[in-house]
C-alpha cells in the first residue's frame, strides 16, 4: 500500500464517515465525490444528517464556528487547536502553510469524536503565491476570461497546499474612491461587476463545488459596503431599495446564479439594520428570492459585533439573532469572544430550535461531503510544491496584468517607446522597484524575490544597450492612525521612514536631465489600499506630485505610470503619457515593459468615472437627469461637473472607428429580446484591442432612469484595416429594473435610447421602442 493509499484508508475508516455511508446506503457517493463528478444533493444530504444524528448541541455549535489560527501567536494556535481537538471548531482561518494545514487536519480527522474533516478558508483575493494584478485592475481588462483563468490558478495553488475555501471575490459596487477597499472590487457599475463576479465563481470553483483543484468561493461582503458614508470603512451604510436592488445586489444575485457556495455577510448597518443581523438580506433576498443553497459566514466578529453596533442585547442574543437572521458560520473575531460558543446555553434557554441550529449545520457539513474532505482529507506536499512552482501561472499573471493597464494620454504617440532610438532610460518614483507594493494589499504568501518591479522588467527589456538610471525621488508618508493590521513597530519603522526628500528629489531631476525619457511610478504604497485604509485626498502622496512637476520642468519626455487602485488627482500635471497599471503582480514589470515598448497595445478600460477632484465623488456615470440638464455641466461654482476620464475609457496604440450600428427592431413587445449589433474598424496601423460597450437609456417609465447604463461589452483583438461585427442581444431582464412605486421588478413600455462605442460617452446612437 502506497503512503497515498495508507492516508485514503485512514479517512475512509473514520467513524463519522463509515456512519454517513451506511446511512446514505451508498458507497458510490463515496467514489464520486474524489473522482469528478457532483454529489446529488440527496446523497449529500443523507450523510450530512447522518452526522447530525450523532452530534451534541456543543459539537453542532463549533462545526459553526471557524477560528483563526495565528501561528504567529503561539498561545491563539494553541487556544484554537485546543479548541478544534475538542469538536469545537469546525473550519479555521488564515492556516497557510502546507505542512500545518496538513498536520491540523490530522488532529481534526484522527483525534477528534466524529473525525469530522476541517474546512480551511483563506483570504485567496488576488492569487495565493502567484500574485495576479489586483480585482479591479482585472476588471479593467472588461475581459471575464480574464478573471476566470486568474482566479482558476489562485484556485488551483490555494487548494494544493489544502485551503478549502476561497473569501472572495469582493462583490461591492464602490463609487466613492476614498474607501480603500475599492481596490477588491470590480469598480461602480453593476453590469462589469456581475459579469466579474461569475467569471471568478467560475474561476475558483469550476463547474461544481467539489471540482478538482478548485475550491469554494465565497463572494462578499453581503451587501452594500461599498456605500459606507464619507468613504470610511465599515462606517453605516444607507441605501434605497432601489439603488440596492439595481446597483448594490446586483453582482451578489450574478455570483449566487453562478453557483457560488457561500456568501459572506458584512460588517455595516445598511438602513439602520445591521448586515449580519439583517433577515431580509440574508433570508428573504438570499434564500428566499435568489434560492442560495450554500452556507452563509459572517465576517470577522461580525455576529459579536451586533452587541457593538446596539442591536443585540447580549453576547448570547447576538448569536441568536445572526442564526435566525440566516447566518450559518461564524467567523469569530480573532482573540475575541466568539457568540456562536453560546448557542448550546440559546438551545437549552429556548431561544434557538434545534432545526434552526440543524439547518445551518447541514449546510456546513454539505460544503465539507461535496468538497471530498471525507474521502480526501490531506495534502500531498510534493503536489503542493509542485503546483506553486508551475510557470504556466506566472503567464497568466503577466498576460492579465497586460490586459489590465489602461492608457489614459499619450500626447504625439510619446509610447510605445522604441528600444532603438533610446540611449537612456531614468525609471523614477517610489514604487517603481518595490516588490512588495508591485503585488498590492491582500497577499501573504508571495515570493517578493520573484516579483518582477518596474525596474526590474524594463530593465529586462532593454538588456545592454539602453542605459537605465534609478531614484527613488521620494519616500512615502506613513499612516498618521496605527492601523489594526500594523504592529507597533511596523508603525514606528514607518514614521521613522519620514526623511527629507530634497536631496533625492534634486538627484532624480539631474537623472532626467541626462537621460531620453523619464517614466515615473508614482502612485499609493499597498498599505495605503484595502481594508481599514480610506483616504480623504485623492493626491500623489507625500512630495511625489512635487517630484513630478520638476520632473516635468525640465523638458523630457515623461511617461507617468500610475501604481494605484484610486482615481488619483496629478492636479493638471500634462506628462506626455500615463498609464494605469494599478497593482500588477508578480509579473507586473514584465507586462509593464511590454506595455511600454508596444510588445502589446494597452486595451483596457476605466471601470469608473475618473472625477476632477475629491469634491466631486461620488461621481458615476450612471447618474439620472435632473432639473436644468442644460446646465449639468455647471453644478459646481469652481469646477466642471464632468469627469476627467469617463467610465470604460482608455487609449490604445492603435485608433478604432464605430459605424453601422443596427437596432435590430424598432418595436418590440414586452418580453422580447432585442439584437442590436455595430461594427468596429481597426483604422490604426498596429493589431490591438479595443472594447465595443453597449449602453442604454430608458426615456420615459414608471420611475427615472440613468442616464447611460451599460448592458453588453467585448473585447475584440482587430488586426490594422479589419472590421468586426460584435453582436449585443438586450434580454428583458436587460430592459427591467425595480421600481420602488411597485416594491417590484418592471419592464415599462417605453422607448429606449442606444448607445455604442468605446467609452460611457460613446456618440453612436440609435433607439426602439417597447409596447404593450
Ligand atoms: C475582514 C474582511 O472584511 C474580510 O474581507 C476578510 O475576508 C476577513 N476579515 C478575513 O480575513
Amino acid at each position: 500500500m502506497t503512503s497515498k493509499n495508507k492516508l485514503r484508508r485512514k479517512a475512509l475508516t473514520g467513524a463519522a464517515l463509515a456512519a454517513a455511508l451506511t446511512a446514505s446506503g451508498t458507497a458510490s457517493a463515496q467514489s464520486k465525490a474524489t473522482s469528478g463528478m457532483p454529489l446529488s444533493d440527496e446523497v449529500v444530504r443523507a450523510r450530512a444528517d447522518a452526522l447530525i444524528a450523532q452530534m451534541t448541541p456543543e459539537e453542532k455549535a463549533g462545526q459553526i464556528t471557524q477560528y483563526f489560527d495565528f501561528t504567529d501567536s503561539p498561545e491563539e494556535a494553541k487556544r484554537v487547536t485546543d479548541e478544534m481537538a475538542a469538536s469545537r471548531a469546525g473550519s479555521l482561518l488564515f492556516v497557510h502553510d502546507p505542512a500545518e494545514l496538513d498536520r491540523l487536519q490530522h488532529i481534526a480527522v484522527e483525534k477528534t469524536r466524529l473525525k469530522i474533516p476541517l474546512l480551511f478558508g483563506y483570504d485567496v483575493i488576488h492569487g495565493l503565491r502567484t500574485i495576479m494584478p489586483v480585482p479591479i485592475a482585472v476588471a479593467a481588462s472588461w475581459d471575464p476570461g480574464v478573471a476566470q483563468q486568474a482566479q482558476t490558478v489562485a484556485a488551483r495553488e490555494a487548494r494544493a497546499v489544502g485551503i478549502h475555501w476561497a473569501f472572495a471575490p469582493n462583490l461591492d459596487i464602490a463609487r466613492d474612491p476614498r474607501w480603500g477597499r475599492l481596490i477588491e472590487g470590480a469598480g461602480e457599475d453593476p453590469y462589469l461587476g456581475s459579469a466579474m463576479a461569475a467569471a471568478q465563481v467560475r474561476g475558483f470553483q469550476g463547474s461544481y463545488i467539489g471540482s478538482p483543484g478548485h475550491v469554494i468561493s465565497g463572494p462578499k461582503h453581503f451587501a452594500g459596503y461599498g456605500a459606507s458614508i464619507g468613504g470610511r470603512d465599515y462606517d453605516e451604510v444607507n441605501l434605497s431599495d432601489s439603488e440596492l436592488w439595481n446597483v448594490y445586489l446586483k453582482p451578489f444575485k450574478a455570483a449566487v446564479d453562478a453557483g457560488a457556495g457561500n456568501i459572506m455577510s458584512a460588517y455595516m448597518g445598511v438602513n439602520g439594520v445591521p448586515a449580519t443581523g439583517n433577515r431580509w438580506l440574508l433570508t428573504d433576498v438570499l434564500r428566499k428570492t435568489w434560492g442560495f443553497r450554500g452556507f452563509v459566514v459572517t465576517d470577522a466578529g461580525a455576529a459579536h459585533d451586533l452587541l457593538t453596533h446596539g442591536f443585540a442585547a447580549s453576547n448570547e442574543d447576538a448569536g441568536v439573532r445572526a442564526l435566525q437572521a440566516g447566518v450559518d458560520m461564524e467567523m469569530a473575531p480573532p482573540f475575541g469572544i466568539s457568540a456562536f460558543k453560546t448557542l448550546p446555553q440559546s438551545l437549552a434557554a429556548g431561544k434557538i430550535t434545534t432545526a434552526q441550529l440543524d439547518d445551518a449545520v447541514r449546510r456546513v457539513l454539505e460544503a465539507k461531503i461535496r468538497m471530498g474532505l471525507f474521502e480526501k482529507p490531506y495534502v500531498d506536499l510534493q503536489a503542493a510544491k509542485r503546483v506553486l512552482a508551475d510557470p504556466a501561472h506566472r503567464e497568466v499573471a503577466r498576460m492579465a496584468a497586460e490586459r489590465s493597464a489602461v492608457l489614459l494620454r499619450n500626447e504625439g504617440g510619446a509610447l510605445p517607446l522604441s528600444r532603438r532610438a533610446l540611449k537612456s532610460i531614468v525609471v523614477i518614483g517610489p514604487l517603481a522597484d518595490s516588490a512588495r507594493d508591485t503585488v498590492g494589499p491582500w497577499v501573504f504568501d508571495q515570493d517578493d524575490k520573484e516579483t518582477v518591479t518596474v525596474l526590474a522588467g524594463i530593465k529586462a527589456e532593454v538588456g545592454s544597450g539602453v542605459k537605465v538610471a534609478y531614484s527613488p525621488g521620494v519616500t512615502l508618508p506613513a499612516r498618521v492612525n496605527k492601523s489594526i493590521f500594523q504592529s507597533d513597530e511596523q508603525f514606528a519603522a514607518g514614521k521613522a521612514r519620514n526623511v527629507d526628500d530634497t536631496p533625492e528629489i534634486q538627484r532624480a531631476v539631474a537623472l532626467a536631465k541626462d537621460a531620453d525619457v523619464a517614466v515615473l511610478v508614482l502612485g499609493e504604497g499597498q498599505i495605503m489600499v484595502g481594508e481599514n485604509a480610506s483616504r480623504s485626498s485623492l493626491d500623489l502622496p507625500g512630495r511625489q506630485q512635487e517630484l513630478l512637476d520638476a520632473v516635468i520642468a525640465t523638458g523630457k519626455p515623461v511617461v507617468v505610470l500610475l501604481m494605484s487602485a484610486r482615481p488619483l488627482d496629478i492636479k493638471g500635471s500634462k506628462p506626455a503619457a500615463l498609464m494605469d497599471i494599478w497593482y500588477p503582480g508578480t509579473q507586473g514589470g514584465t507586462a509593464v515593459a511590454n506595455l511600454l515598448f508596444g510588445k502589446v497595445s494597452p486595451g483596457g478600460k476605466l471601470p469608473y468615472n475618473w472625477p476632477r477632484n475629491i469634491g466631486q465623488v461620488p461621481l458615476p456615470y450612471a447618474h439620472l437627469t435632473t432639473h436644468q440638464p442644460k446646465t449639468v455641466e455647471e453644478r459646481y461654482w469652481n469646477e466642471s461637473n464632468t469627469p476627467l476620464y469617463p467610465f470604460g475609457y482608455g487609449l490604445s496604440y492603435s485608433t478604432f472607428a464605430f459605424s453601422n450600428l443596427k437596432v435590430d427592431k424598432a418595436k418590440v413587445a414586452r418580453g422580447v429580446a432585442v439584437p442590436v449589433s455595430v461594427d468596429v474598424r481597426n483604422t490604426g496601423s498596429r493589431k490591438a484591442d479595443e472594447v465595443a460597450q453597449l449602453y442604454i437609456h430608458q426615456r420615459y417609465g414608471t420611475a427615472a432612469r440613468p442616464v447611460r447604463e451599460l448592458k453588453g461589452f467585448e473585447r475584440l483583438t482587430l488586426e490594422p484595416g479589419e472590421t468586426r461585427t460584435v453582436r449585443f442581444t438586450l434580454s428583458p431582464d436587460d430592459l427591467s429594473y425595480w421600481a420602488a412605486s411597485t416594491r417590484s421588478f418592471v419592464q415599462d413600455a417605453t422607448t429606449f435610447d442606444v448607445y455604442a462605442g468605446n467609452s460611457s460617452t460613446a456618440a453612436l446612437g440609435g433607439s426602439f421602442e417597447v409596447a404593450d
